[in-house]
């Protein structure tokens, strides 16, 4: 499977995330991770559909959105008209999973379905073996600011989900998400990882690094 190398926009600069595409785009990638924040799922705000909207207007990128709500359900068709292409929701808040999956599909999106750390694979198995997903997301930071230490115990999560995905033949990429560095790239892609989102590993560093870090991923640009 494709693996890919998705900069998190949450760790650019806010007063000008058009830059943060640019860099992006410059380096070769093909997906950028936004951040949807509501202030109760997690203890963090980010921005809404209007800035997903304004950013779409100026990328091809595919906008992988990642929704942090407690109420995802009533916001995916906003994300949908501002230009996401895939729109990952978390299954910890109490919503109905499957409904807000086929909303999702009905708006042509591709869809995924996201965990935290603490959250058992199990949480989800009903969903995976319920509809065909495109993504699992699998955190590797408790969810809400960037910047943190990368959770290394997620990837027995990853290896169980590449297992999974064998045994029902299904094709769900597998991204993992936070504190995500260089140095966790060999172990992901041992686990069975596709995509790596990476804010502040990726924007912090200069060119050759950003060049160093997309290629030590394998992604074909
Ligand atoms: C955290 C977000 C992550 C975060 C990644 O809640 O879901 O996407 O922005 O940023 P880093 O790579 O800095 O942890
Ligand atoms: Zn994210």
């Amino acid at each position: 499977m494709e693996k890919i190398l998705a900069p998190s926009i949450l760790a650019g600069n806010h007063a000008n995330l058009k830059n943060a595409l640019n860099i992006a785009e410059q380096d070769g990638r093909k997906w950028i991770h936004l951040d949807i924040m509501d202030g109760h799922f997690v203890p963090n705000l980010s921005f809404g559909p209007q800035t997903v909207a304004d950013l779409r207007r100026e990328s091809e990128l595919f906008f992988d959105v990642h929704l942090m709500l407690d109420n995802p359900h009533l916001y995916v068709d906003a994300f949908a008209r501002a230009g996401a292409d895939l729109i990952t929701i978390h299954i910890e808040p109490s919503y109905d999973h499957l409904e807000t999956i086929h909303q999702i599909r009905l708006l042509d999106k591709k869809v995924g379905i996201a965990i935290n750390p603490s959250t058992p694979i199990d949480d989800i198995l009903d969903v995976i073996n319920s509809i065909e997903l495109d993504l699992v997301l699998c955190m590797t930071v408790n969810p809400g600011f960037g910047g943190q230490s990368f959770i290394h115990d997620v990837l027995q999560k990853v290896e169980k989900l590449a297992a999974i995905r064998d045994e029902i033949s299904s094709n769900y990429m597998i991204e993992v998400d936070g504190g995500v560095g260089p140095e966790h790239i060999q172990p992901c892609l041992n686990a069975g990882v596709d995509v790596f989102v990476a804010g502040t590993a990726y924007y912090k560093g200069n060119d050759s690094e950003r060049r160093a870090f997309s290629e030590s991923v394998g992604e074909k640009t």
